[in-house]
């Protein structure tokens, strides 16, 4: 539990969201005085059940949200020796721009190396995120050791379903949560319990209902060599292939890559730690953090701003350098 000082003016949860398991979020909670008070808390927002969801007629609106990924905080390393600090500075860029979001998003390795005091160090510091609501999946760098998720899901599982996963949907817009990091043997695996719940999660639904798809692998094969990729990912796309318009953001590559398949766009995102080689960089056989000239980390790193504007009916992407 922590409180922390934000801005006073933040973004009131739409009265048109329908959140659904929604879990590890952190909320706002009170006031004090001119400045808010913001405190850690893994409550609903508002819910109502999937098949309500999926029932109720879509009233999209205009959308503004931001994604961070890859803190590995507890990091130790000459690629970055205070990946506290930069995520500290990212969240800071976060707090700053002219437009609160609805909410921000990680895409996991929030930790290093699965430790209770990195998990309690990222969630103190995405309490100071001036938005309503954080949501986070879990990369393979907070299942070290921990084939299930549970140290990950002791802090931000409230909510969530199996390892992790889950959706909403905020404004019209349908947002699922897919972990497919729950230990080493499940690397790039979604496994079957999450894809029946995709396919069920989905049924029903209008094809217009805009998909935002996150995970912490790519969904797409990005680079296979390196496990770059979702083993499974095949049978979870093909239900959304008939939605017309479906948008994949993923981490856990450290670099932006963006692709397109049909009605599906899938966009990996930078970190806020380190950089990693580019795919099939010469001599690379496992991608190792990348030590920069001096000077030149932060230009490395990012956050990544999003924009559903109902008409035309896209998610508008733009990815940001720390500055
Ligand atoms: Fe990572
Ligand atoms: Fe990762």
């Amino acid at each position: 539990m922590g409180a922390f000082k934000s801005d006073p003016a933040p973004v009131a949860p739409s009265a048109d969201s329908d959140g659904v398991d929604r879990r590890g979020f952190l909320k706002c909670m009170a006031w004090a005085g001119t400045a808010t008070v913001w405190t850690i808390s893994g409550g609903l927002l508002s819910s109502c059940g999937i098949q309500k969801a999926a029932t109720q007629p879509s009233r999209t609106k205009d959308l503004y949200f931001v994604q961070i990924s890859d803190s590995h905080i507890g990091f130790k390393g000459p690629a970055n020796p205070d990946v506290t600090g930069t995520f500290t500075h990212a969240i800071a860029q976060v707090n700053a721009l002219p437009h609160r979001p609805a909410f921000v998003a990680h895409t996991g390795d929030l930790t290093h190396l699965t430790q209770a005091d990195e998990f309690d160090t990222v969630q103190q510091l995405l309490g100071t995120l001036k938005t309503p609501e954080v949501h986070t999946v879990p990369g393979e760098h907070d299942a070290v050791g921990d084939t299930n998720n549970q140290k990950y899901l002791s802090f931000f599982g409230k909510n969530s379903r199996g390892n992790g996963y889950y959706s909403f949907d905020l404004n019209g817009v349908h947002f699922l949560f897919l972990v497919n990091t729950s230990g080493v043997e499940n690397l790039g695996v979604l496994g079957r319990e999450q894809l029946d719940f995709v396919k069920k999660d989905l049924a029903g639904r209008s094809a217009d209902t805009p998909l935002v798809v996150f995970s912490h692998i790519p969904l797409f094969a990005m680079y296979p060599q390196w496990g770059w990729y979702t083993h499974d990912s095949m049978e979870a796309l093909s239900n959304m292939r008939r939605f017309s318009s479906v948008t994949c953001l993923n981490g856990h590559v450290h670099q932006l890559m963006s692709k397109t398949e049909g009605n599906i766009t899938f966009h990996a995102a930078t970190c806020t730690a380190y950089p990693l080689p580019h795919p099939g960089a010469p001599g690379v056989t496992v991608p190792q953090p990348v030590v920069l000239p001096a000077g030149e980390l932060y230009g490395a790193l990012g956050i990544r701003e999003a924009s559903y504007v109902v008409h035309p009916g896209t998610l508008a992407i733009k990815d940001d350098g720390l500055v």
